[in-house]
C-alpha cells in the first residue's frame, strides 16, 4: 500500500548528490502533489483550456462544468448541504481575509468580542487584529495549557453576550494538538456567536462534516491536501452567506450593472470575482479523489503511528524537548539544548536529505508563549516512512557531532 502511494510521487525518489533520497518531513507547509493530481491539472490545459461561465462554445461549457462538478465534490467532501456554500478563494489566507472583511465589516462592531486562540497561525489572527481596530472590538485569547491544550474552563467562562465571533484552529501547525471543535462551536452557539474553523492543517489528516460540526464557516488549501498551489475553499452556511455583501467587485459576481449602480449574482458567484483558478479546482477534485480512495481511516492510522514513533526517538535524546500534547496530529516542533533549530534543519538537509522546517512557524504569539524563538519541526504525511525517522534521527545526531558537545 505505501509503496504504491509513494509510486505517485514521483519527488520521493530524487537523489541529493550524495545519492540520498528525498525525505519530505515538512507536510505542514504544504505536500507534494500526486502524478492524478499533476496529469489532470495539465490535462485540464492541453484539452479543456476556456474561461467559465461565459462562452457558449463546446469548450467552455465543458470547461464550466469542469469546474462546477469540482466543486460539487467539494462539498461532498466536507459534507456540505447546497454546493453554494462552497466558495472557491486563492487559499485558507484569502478565505479569512474574506470572512473579516465581508462579514466582520457588517457584523463586528464597538466593544463586541472576538474569540480566538493562543495558538493561531497569523492568517487567523491579523485579519481580526484589522478588524477589531477598525471597529472598536475586543479580541480574546483562549491561553493554552502547559501540555499544549486548549484550557476549555477558560473558554467556557470568556463567553457572553458580547461574543461575536469564535474563529480557530482544527489542528494546530506547531504543537500538532487537535482541537475539539464540536465542543468549541456547541459552547459558542449557546451565546448566539459565529463560528469559524481553520481547517488547513486538518484537511488532509481527519475527515470533515461541516453539518456535524456545525460551525457557520471553515477554511482550507488545496496545496496542503496534495492539491495544487493558489486555490482554497471558504464554506459558509448559506443563509449567513445570502445576507453577507461581496468581498471584491467585478466580472462574474454582478448580476446587473449600469453606469451608477450594480447588483449582486447568486451564491456561490458573488463572492468569486474575476477569472477563477479553473485547473486548480480540477487538481483539488483529484486530491480529494486520491484521499477518498486511501480513506481517512488507514490514512490517521499510518500517520499516527508515524507521531507515535517519531515522538518515541526524539524523546529518548535527553537534548531535545517536544512541544504540545502527546497525543496529537501529524505534527512535532521541538527545540534542541545546543543546537538552534536553524542549523539543525540546515544539517538535517545536508547530511541526510531530510527536508525539516524551522522558525516561528507563522504563529509568533505562540512561540513567545512557550518561550522560543523558533522550533524545528517535522510532519508527516500519507507517504512518509518510519526509515525516513530514523534519517530524521541520524541527521540529529550528526549535527551534535558538528556542535561537539
Ligand atoms: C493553521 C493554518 N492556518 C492557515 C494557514 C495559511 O494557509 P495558506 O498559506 O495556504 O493560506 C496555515 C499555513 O501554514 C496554517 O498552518
Amino acid at each position: 500500500m505505501l509503496k504504491s502511494i509513494r509510486k505517485q510521487f514521483p519527488i520521493l525518489d530524487s537523489k541529493n548528490t550524495r545519492g540520498q533520497k528525498l525525505a519530505y518531513l515538512d507536510n505542514a507547509s504544504t505536500t507534494q502533489k500526486p502524478k492524478v493530481v499533476l496529469r489532470a491539472i495539465s490535462d485540464f490545459y492541453q484539452n479543456f483550456c476556456a474561461n467559465t461561465h461565459r462562452g457558449v462554445y463546446q469548450l467552455a461549457e465543458n470547461a464550466t462544468q469542469i469546474f462546477e462538478t469540482s466543486r460539487e465534490i467539494v462539498q461532498k467532501f466536507i459534507n456540505a448541504r447546497y454546493r453554494e456554500e462552497i466558495i472557491f478563494t486563492s487559499g485558507t489566507t484569502e478565505s479569512i481575509n474574506l470572512l473579516a472583511q465581508a462579514w466582520g465589516e457588517e457584523n463586528i462592531n464597538q466593544n463586541d468580542e472576538i474569540i480566538l486562540t493562543e495558538m493561531e497561525h497569523h492568517s487567523n489572527l491579523v485579519p481580526w487584529q484589522i478588524l477589531a481596530q477598525k471597529k472598536g472590538a475586543r479580541l480574546l485569547f483562549i491561553p493554552i495549557t502547559a501540555d499544549g491544550q486548549l484550557d476549555m474552563a477558560v473558554y467556557e467562562k470568556m463567553l457572553s453576550s458580547k461574543t461575536k465571533l469564535v474563529a480557530l484552529t482544527h489542528l494546530s501547525n506547531v504543537l500538532g494538538t487537535i482541537n475539539d471543535i464540536n465542543f468549541i462551536v456547541k459552547k459558542a452557539k449557546k451565546f448566539g456567536a459565529t463560528t469559524f474553523v481553520d481547517a488547513a492543517q486538518s484537511v488532509a489528516h481527519l475527515a470533515l462534516d461541516v453539518q456535524k460540526i456545525n460551525c457557520d464557516f471553515l477554511a482550507f488549501s488545496a496545496h496542503k491536501m496534495y492539491g495544487p498551489f493558489g486555490l482554497g475553499v471558504l464554506y459558509g452556511k448559506r443563509e449567513i452567506l445570502e445576507k453577507m455583501s461581496p468581498y471584491q467587485y467585478g466580472g462574474e459576481m454582478i448580476r446587473e450593472v449600469n453606469k451608477e449602480k450594480s447588483s449582486w449574482n447568486n451564491l456561490p458567484y458573488k463572492f468569486e470575482a474575476g477569472t477563477q483558478n479553473i485547473a486548480g479546482a480540477v487538481g483539488l477534485a483529484m486530491a480529494i479523489g486520491f484521499l477518498r480512495r486511501i480513506g481517512f481511516a488507514k490514512i490517521s492510522k499510518h500517520e499516527r503511528s508515524l507521531s507515535h514513533y517519531a515522538m518515541k526517538k526524539l524523546s529518548k535524546n535527553k537534548n531535545i524537548t517536544i512541544y504540545g500534547p502527546s497525543t496529537r496530529g501529524a505534527v512535532i516542533a521541538f527545540t534542541h539544548d545546543f543546537i538552534h533549530p536553524h542549523d539543525l534543519s540546515a544539517i538535517l538537509d545536508a547530511k541526510q536529505n531530510v527536508a525539516t522546517r524551522s522558525g516561528h512557524h507563522c504563529a509568533m504569539p505562540l512561540a513567545k508563549k512557550i518561550g522560543v524563538e523558533a522550533t524545528c519541526r517535522v510532519s508527516f504525511g500519507i507517504y512518509n516512512t518510519k526509515e525516513e525517522i530514523d534519517r530524521l534521527m541520524k541527521g540529529i545526531l550528526s549535527a551534535e557531532k558538528i556542535f561537539n558537545k
